[in-house]
């Protein structure tokens, strides 16, 4: 908060977005969004078509972040986090994505599947020594669940934990890891007996590099290309005891509470993209003149952008809504799998939409409209795909009804 406060101060020039119902957030919420929207426009967006197109991993960037409390927005200021809530991360995150849908990754994997957990389940040892070192952009962590067997089917992890006196030793292949190559940390859901099913897997804090750990290729993406995505090999990978977040076998629930709230901040990245997109392509209407008047004339156009309006402002509700559940501790599963289905299927539509307002200007990398597009892509995929999303969604509105 000491961070983010002095930065707020420095701040200038409001620029509303006319989309945004800034009125509706607190203070703290307003001046928050203003600090991202002033450092994705100036730090971020100038510099996200490289990033793009040389897979550039925005190290400085993330420092600047870091200073700016923004790698560690919902964790206590006792550890060295921002100690603000969920709200206000969804916001961060929102604005980020604006600038950068690959930085923003490499943030939301930071706040929410590194970090989170760690708070919610470590030891007051482990905090300290995972956490802290981890919020101010120096550092940041990963978490790694999928195997090249499973992704959706999570609790069929295979990746073995064996007991070996004070050590676990670790066996496997964790894939599609974000922040795979830069983390000096990682939460590693492995099995200590298969036939347990989803009871035997527990989650385990892996420093990095270790011995036993090899990284696998970066992957080359479709979209999000400036962070990192690689798999994990653990062959005889010995990890002390004292790392195991949680108790035995409950990693399962430990990943499931996690990707929760995970989904809180892929719809937020979600969203900062949607916003791009409507953003670049009202800018581009109105100024494009067709049938002897700007495009923002036409009505064909005006259709388009209302529509899009629409898709973004419900998705950002429901994200908002979500993030309020779980700053005040209400159930908030099924919000969040609502939120993450809305904002990227947003977030698909939206740039589409400013694809084709865009036209043949929108098809070239002149322009960062197809950007967009590749970048919404994966948050469809990640962290539970949208089929996903309904079958969570679903599970929990049946048990909702009693039907
Ligand atoms: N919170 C707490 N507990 C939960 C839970 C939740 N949200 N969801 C399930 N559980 C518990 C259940 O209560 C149940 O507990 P008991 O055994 O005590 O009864 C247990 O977990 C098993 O539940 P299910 O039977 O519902 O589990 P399932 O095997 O049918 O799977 C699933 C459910 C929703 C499909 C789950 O496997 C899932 O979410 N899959 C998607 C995985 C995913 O999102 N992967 C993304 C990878 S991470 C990533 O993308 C990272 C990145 O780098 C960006």
């Amino acid at each position: 908060m000491a961070l983010f406060g002095r930065i707020i101060t420095k701040s200038h020039h409001f620029k509303t977005r006319g989309i945004a119902t800034l009125g509706a957030l607190p203070e703290t919420h307003q001046m928050l969004q203003k600090t991202c929207r002033d450092f994705a426009d100036n730090e971020l967006k100038p510099i996200a078509s490289k990033i793009d197109r040389e897979h550039f991993y925005p190290k400085e960037q993330i420092k600047k972040m870091g200073e700016l409390g923004l790698m560690a927005v919902a964790i206590p200021e006792k550890y060295g986090g921002t100690g603000l809530d969920y709200v206000a991360y969804a916001i961060a995150m929102e604005e980020i994505s604006r600038g950068c849908a690959s930085t923003g990754v490499i943030m939301s994997v930071n706040n929410s599947l590194y970090l989170g957990p760690i708070l919610q389940f470590g030891s007051e040892a482990q905090k300290e020594q995972y956490i802290t070192p981890f919020t101010n952009g120096d550092k940041v962590g990963c978490f790694a669940l999928s195997e090249p067997g499973n992704g959706s089917d999570a609790g069929a992890a295979s990746t073995t934990a064996k007991s070996d006196g004070s050590d676990w030793i670790l066996n496997g292949t964790k894939s599609w890891i974000t922040n795979g190559f830069e983390s000096e940390a990682a939460i590693v859901l492995a099995t200590t007996d298969k036939n347990l099913k989803h009871k035997g897997i527990s989650a385990i804090i892996v420093p990095k590099p270790i011995q036993g750990l090899e990284l696998g290729k970066k992957e080359d993406k479709l979209g999000i290309r400036g962070s990192s995505t690689c798999s994990l090999i653990f062959e005889d990978c010995k990890v002390p005891k004292i790392n195991l977040l949680g108790q035995p076998g409950l990693g399962f629930k430990v990943a499931m509470m996690t990707l929760d709230a995970g989904r809180i901040g892929i719809a937020a990245q979600a969203l900062g993209i949607a916003q791009a997109s409507l953003e670049v392509a009202a800018e581009y209407a109105a100024k494009r003149l067709a049938f002897g008047k700007p495009l923002l004339k036409l009505q064909t156009i005006q259709n388009k952008l209302a529509e899009m309006a629409v898709q973004l402002e419900s998705a950002r509700l429901l994200t908002w809504r979500a993030a309020w559940l779980k700053d005040n501790h209400k159930s908030y599963t099924k919000e969040a799998a609502m939120a993450k289905l809305a904002a990227s299927e947003a977030a698909t539509f939206l740039s589409h939409q400013c694809i084709q307002i865009l036209g043949g200007m929108g098809y070239v990398s002149d322009m960062p409209a197809e950007r967009f597009y590749r970048d919404a892509r994966i948050t469809e995929i990640y962290e539970g795909t949208s089929e996903i999303q309904k079958l969570v969604i679903a599970g929990n509105l049946i048990k909702e009804l009693g039907v």
